[in-house]
């Protein structure tokens, strides 16, 4: 070829694309950004963080940004908490990525009630790491409506709020509505690698195309969509969980209890039910959400939960049956308690029940949970409070004690004893009793119990 020739080609070509780079330098942001959602399509409303800051919905929050954002108030029983901890699963899965190449922002729909110090606390209930934010209500309406996500009926009341999610990536403009019963490796999944490079789809793209490996049942498919966010079944509470680990749940809380409670948590938290007023306090004030369960989903639920009970821990929650030979299966022990003070009262042969009472004290760092009282010496132990109901004092039994980390017991005429029943010998005032307290997940642990005169 001619070198003249060859030489102007090659400067047009360069010129051409001086051109075009020109161009794109002087088109506006958004053009180059190759999406028709960006700043015209998203207001740049003030929002204002749980800090206190002030930020701008476009610039600070969604810019160039893989997101998730959910509409949420703090006040709301049911569907955000669900949400929030699903979110903290998702949040765990996807570790340093977030605030870094992801971000997740919680909307407070209820901005008279959660002021950014209502919302810090809230976040730091749930052991959240990202943004949660308040606003005015105009405002915050305007970024629903244009995320999709805004319902009129919101408007006639906080309760049949939207439950959807949303993720988005700002830069691309692929964004897509998320419910809060996704799996949360699947929305990990999603946020993580989906959204980022939409052109190496990861092979699970939806929950419904996960591999089915054997048959699910109604109540494992609640258990894992409604339930596994907040709760695990492995016999202890792992490091970070919300509510408590729920193997053996079925057999150390009456039916009717747990059917109640599955179906209306917030309604026994409202009447001063007192063993959920115990689990409140002792998980973080952290109520337990009303996930609209009919009868026969609670049913399904439990079911689940026993049958993996009976596969996971057959030996450690059935320890007082007998095994094949009639050997009873002996127990752990373990000190979970400090006992400062254990007697019982001495009472005349021809007495039914006679009274004990212990002082009891958790040196622990969690909380521990006494089952059970027993002893070779009576038939029955059962530990009795005094309550006023309904203005009346009444004694009612107390099935489970919960004593939180740090906390000491201490039993007294007029407030709790223990009521040992079914003496099957005459003790006189001096003698020792062993006594065995009984822990949930199948631990115990032997004291002696002083029998004194009063
Ligand atoms: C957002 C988190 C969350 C979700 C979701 C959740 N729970 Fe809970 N759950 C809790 C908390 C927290 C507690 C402790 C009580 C409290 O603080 O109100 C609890 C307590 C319980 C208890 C009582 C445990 C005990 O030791 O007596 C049971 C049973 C229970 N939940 C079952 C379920 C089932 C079944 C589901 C699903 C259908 C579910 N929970 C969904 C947070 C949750």
């Amino acid at each position: 070829m001619e070198p003249m020739r060859f030489f102007f080609r090659r400067v047009s070509a360069l010129a051409a694309l001086l051109l075009l780079l020109l161009a794109l330098w002087l088109a506006p942001r958004d053009a180059r950004s190759a999406t028709p959602w960006g700043r015209d399509y998203f207001p740049n409303v003030p929002l204002v963080d749980h800090d206190g800051r002030e930020v701008r919905f476009f610039d600070d929050l969604i810019e160039g940004k893989v997101v998730a954002i959910n509409f949420i108030y703090t006040g709301c029983p049911d569907t955000c908490p669900l949400e929030t901890a699903q979110l903290v699963r998702v949040q765990e899965l996807l570790g340093d990525r977030l605030g870094q190449d992801v971000h997740f922002y919680s909307i407070t729909l209820d901005p008279d009630r959660d002021t950014p110090k209502v919302l810090k606390e809230y976040r730091e209930k749930f052991g959240a790491r990202w943004t949660f934010l308040t606003g005015d209500l105009e405002d915050i309406w305007l970024l629903q409506k244009k995320l999709g996500l805004f319902l009129e009926e919101i408007r006639d009341g906080l309760n049949n709020h939207n439950v959807n999610m949303i993720i988005g990536n700002q830069k691309t403009g692929r964004w897509m509505k998320r419910s809060p019963h996704e799996n949360p490796y699947v929305l990990a999944d999603q946020i993580g690698t989906w959204l980022d490079g939409w052109k190496r789809p990861s092979e699970l793209n939806t929950y419904g195309e996960a591999p089915e490996l054997r048959d699910v049942s109604r109540g494992e498919q609640l258990f894992r969509t409604r339930c596994a966010v907040c709760h695990t079944m492995q016999g202890r509470d792992p490091e970070r969980a919300l509510g408590p680990d729920l193997l053996g749940v079925t057999l150390r809380r009456e039916r009717q209890w747990l059917l109640e409670w599955l179906r209306a948590p917030d309604e026994m938290l409202a009447r001063k039910d007192p063993i959920a007023m115990a689990l409140f306090e002792q998980y973080n004030r952290l109520p337990m959400p009303n996930l609209r369960l009919n009868r026969q989903e609670a049913l399904d639920v439990l079911q689940h939960i026993a049958e993996e009970t009976d596969r996971l821990a057959p030996v450690a929650f059935k320890n007082t049956d007998a095994d094949e030979a009639g050997n009873r299966q002996p127990l752990p022990e373990e000190e979970l308690l400090v006992v400062d003070r254990a007697e019982i009262q001495a009472a005349h042969t021809a007495a039914k029940a006679q009274t004990g009472y212990l002082t009891l004290r958790n040196p622990g760092d969690r909380p521990v949970v006494l089952a059970g009282v027993i002893s070779e010496a009576f038939g029955e132990i059962q530990i009795h409070e005094l309550r006023r109901l309904e203005g009346r004092m009444r004694r009612h039994e107390v099935e489970t004690l919960v004593i939180a980390p740090g906390r000491r017991i201490e039993m007294r005429p007029g407030s709790m004893q223990l009521i040992c029943r079914e003496r099957r010998e005459a003790i006189p005032a001096g003698q020792k009793i062993p006594l065995t307290l009984q822990f949930e997940r199948g631990l115990q642990q032997t004291t002696v119990a002083e029998v004194v005169r009063r």
